[in-house]
């Protein structure tokens, strides 16, 4: 469980001084946050001294990075050096401690920004296909594009509706407009269907629609979480060691799979262990280590060239 990791405020950090009762560990500590810069709006997403903390454990220290449409990110580093948390930052799956994080220029740190939008254009795939295991595979991938696309109707019905009845009141020339509803549940979940369905096929996975997960290997269960995210549209794919936990023969048919979409152009960033993977797609390397991105660059030049001597000494492990 990740909250062991947390650390609790020893006795030392809590006594003010020698003798004292120990000091109470304050509530809630109102830090200033650092300013917004402008952001550049030739990234997809841009980090501003992204820091995060868990307790009085900085798993990111001040990172400020951009990423841009159509590049492929490989973040690599050791065990615990904040990969995961870097990606979870970017989606807020994690609330920054400080800085921020802009996405197709919306500060995602701003309260004012529907998270929830934004987020649906970024699609996550963990190291655990989490597929729902109480719904079948077509099921799992229609899911979210339906519940949508059929609360964004009711929206438009709804604010139709109050309209209309604004409009009994409204002079003649007054009466505001209807927005256009030209679809149906029926449709939205016909369209859902369609598209997932076409998402099966790609993978060859089209005659396992109504199986459920738990009867499909896990490279198959990893595909399907793939397309799965994919059924909403990204403009972006964040994966998190997407082949951690799979069976050695398996691992092949899913970076396939990631390596075909990076070839169609698909921005992402990924976590992996797999160097040679890495090698050959990323357009970019980041190389983490203690909540901080050490060194970044081409491959060529981040496993041909390495800099620094932390990167030198996991190159040596991993290579
Ligand atoms: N929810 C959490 N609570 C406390 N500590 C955490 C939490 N999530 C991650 N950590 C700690 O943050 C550090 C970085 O974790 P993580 O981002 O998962 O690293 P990586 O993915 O590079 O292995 C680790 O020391 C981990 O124990
Ligand atoms: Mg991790």
């Amino acid at each position: 469980m990740k909250e062991d990791n947390a650390q609790p405020l020893s006795e030392e950090v809590l006594k003010t001084d020698a003798g004292q009762a120990p000091a109470k560990k304050p509530k809630f500590v109102k830090t200033e946050k650092t300013p917004v810069e402008p952001f550049d709006p030739e990234a997809l997403i841009e980090v501003q001294h992204l820091t995060k903390s868990f307790g009085e454990l900085t798993v990111l220290n001040d990172i400020s990075e951009k990423i841009r449409q159509g590049e492929k990110v490989a973040v690599i580093g050791p065990s615990g050096s904040g990969k995961s948390t870097f990606l979870r930052c970017l989606n807020m799956l994690e609330d920054p401690t400080d800085g921020y994080v802009f996405f197709e220029g919306n500060n995602l740190c701003d309260l004012h920004v529907d998270i929830n939008v934004q987020r649906r254009r970024m699609g996550m795939v963990f190291q655990q296909f989490n597929l729902f295991n109480n719904m079948n595979v077509l099921k799992n991938i229609t899911l979210a594009p339906v519940h949508i696309g059929v609360g964004e109707l009711r929206k438009a019905k709804r604010k139709n509706f109050f309209t209309k009845i604004g409009n009994v009141f409204r002079g003649k020339d007054k009466k505001k407009p209807l927005v256009p509803v030209e679809t149906s549940a029926k449709q939205i979940k016909a369209e859902a269907n369609e598209n997932a369905m076409r998402l099966l096929a790609r993978i060859g996975l089209a005659d396992k629609a109504k199986v459920y997960p738990s009867t499909l290997s896990g490279g198959q269960r990893q595909r399907i979480a793939i397309v799965r995210a994919l059924a909403m549209n990204p403009k972006v794919m964040l994966f998190d060691e997407p082949t951690s936990a799979l069976d050695p023969e398996m691992v092949g048919e899913v970076l396939e799979l990631i390596k075909e979409l990076a070839d169609e152009g698909m921005t992402m960033v990924i976590v992996t262990h797999e160097m040679g993977f890495a090698r050959e797609v990323a357009t970019r390397v980041m190389f983490m280590d203690g909540g901080k991105i050490v060194e970044q660059g081409p491959p060529s030049e981040i496993f041909g060239a390495p800099k620094n001597d932390r990167l030198k000494d996991f190159l040596a492990k991993v290579l």
